[in-house]
């Protein structure tokens, strides 16, 4: 079983499929406008150092006991357990991530959903089909499930090729294409009356507001996120790299990579939010807040792209093509965690399992369609802001206190044969046993 074990055949594949993961609608309509309205620059810095020393080691936790398992999270957390209870306590996480990972993808196809239905229908509105375009703009239950379905049916198809074929290739097609769209979209909006004074607020330093308490707390949340952590995701892709692979070294691009897209976003995102306020659109909310998240994606953006004439539809097209992508890239790694679990637990086909898995888990996004102002909100708040912070310090635990450090460092020396003599090893084991679960409690006292 385990020789035939699909793998990613890169290192590129590899950091294109896991920054493929990271980079999602969290960096390109959370960041830009939380940095906007939280001191700018100076949150761009703090934002910079919690990804570095908080979830870094996070994803090299997840990374090295991925990779140390060569199977699927289940196993994995079992593998590197001393006795009874931590191994049940390994089973529970890994379950526990699995069905958080599941119930992020319910929502996340929903909105993937949306950025399809968007791009359809800036192409129907390109040909003049009216009465098209205005449906698939317009909120609405049939709508709404009708792309959920379509976004999580591509979603399938990709996982269903496997790790090499599936994942990786997608996402080496499809994540340069995403940073080529994003330049071009940065470059046009930046030619746009009124752009400038969005780079300024994106990047004007304001050091009082960066270091309130409240603002690091949600930068934590905000890294965790983009990062993809504590549900597993980062575990079973690091269960598909080779022994070969310098894994400090390829963890630290992919924290890279998220990183700048986030920034790059904020170019974006900050530019063309003022550039509709030139245009007449409001982008401060009643609280006198940057508008922010679904409705900067869908009433701030749409109506720039409508003033912009001849140019709007082809302008709102890249757009909503590039958001498309981060999303695909995204779910499908989501998907991957319990697929990866049933083909090797169930001995089930990987197609037949991704077609079964999305399958089910679209119904739980049908049951939150149908009840989106009860259940949306809830399901975002309960997946996000309590299990994944909640996992990630299952996770340090894990790393840090139940697997020995010897056992850590010869799982790590692989790819890495200089690892102890370094920095990375002198600095990363305190932060994973200590730090970064006090600093997980910190989160959740606040
Ligand atoms: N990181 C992605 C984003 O920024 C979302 C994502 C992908 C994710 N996989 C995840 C979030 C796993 C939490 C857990 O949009």
């Amino acid at each position: 079983m385990a020789s035939s074990r699909d793998q990613f055949s890169s290192r590129f594949g590899f950091v294109m499929a896991a920054a493929g993961s990271a980079v999602g609608l969290g960096n390109i309509w959370g960041f830009p406008t939380q940095a906007a309205s939280n001191g700018g620059a100076a949150f761009v810095l703090v934002y910079l150092v919690l990804a570095f020393i908080l979830a870094y080691p996070i994803l090299m936790a997840e990374l090295v006991i991925g990779r140390h398992g060569q199977a699927n999270n289940v196993a994995s957390l079992r593998k590197i357990a001393t006795g009874p209870f931590s191994a049940n306590s390994g089973t529970f996480t890994a379950y526990y991530g699995l069905i958080t990972a599941s119930l992020i993808l319910s929502f996340y196809a929903i909105v993937g959903g949306w950025m399809a239905s968007y791009l359809l229908a800036s192409i129907t509105d390109l040909i003049g089909a009216d009465g098209a375009t205005q449906w698939m703009t317009e909120f609405g239950e049939t709508r709404n499930l009708l792309f959920t379905v379509l976004f999580m049916g591509l979603t399938a198809t990709i996982v269903s090729r496997g790790v090499a074929d599936g994942i990786e290739k997608w996402s080496n097609r499809l994540m340069p294409m995403l940073l080529g769209l994003l330049v071009l979209m940065i470059i046009y909006v930046l030619t746009l009356p009124g752009a400038d004074a969005g780079l300024r607020a994106f990047l004007i330093p304001d050091f009082s507001r960066a270091l309130e308490p409240e603002l690091i707390v949600s930068a934590m949340g905000q890294a965790f996120f983009s990062l993809s952590l504590g549900v597993g995701t980062m575990m079973i892709y690091g269960s598909y790299i080779s022994e070969q692979e310098n894994l400090p070294v390829t963890g630290g691009i992919v924290t890279c990579v998220d990183i700048s897209i986030a920034v790059l976003a904020g170019f974006l995102i900050m530019p063309a939010m003022y550039a509709a306020q030139h245009n007449g659109v409001q982008i401060f909310d009643d609280g006198g807040a940057l508008i922010a998240g679904d409705t900067l994606i869908f009433n701030v953006l749409p109506p720039l792209f409508e003033s912009l004439g001849p140019a709007g539809p082809i302008v709102a097209l890249v757009f909503f093509l590039l958001m498309t992508i981060a999303a695909l890239t995204s779910s499908i790694s989501m998907l991957e965690v319990p697929v990866a679990f049933a083909v090797e637990r169930h001995n089930l086909k990987r197609g037949r399992a991704a077609t079964l898995i999305a399958g089910v888990i679209g119904l739980v996004s049908a049951v939150i369609v149908f009840n989106f102002g009860e259940l949306f909100g809830r399901v975002v708040a309960f997946t996000t802001e309590f299990s994944q912070p909640l996992l990630g310090l299952f996770l340090c635990l894990f790393a840090g206190w139940v697997w020995h450090r010897d056992g850590v460092l010869q799982a790590m020396k692989k790819g890495a044969p200089n690892l102890e003599h370094g920095l990375f090893w002198k600095i990363w084991p305190a932060y994973v046993k200590f730090l970064c679960p006090l600093f997980i409690l910190l989160i959740f006292l606040a």
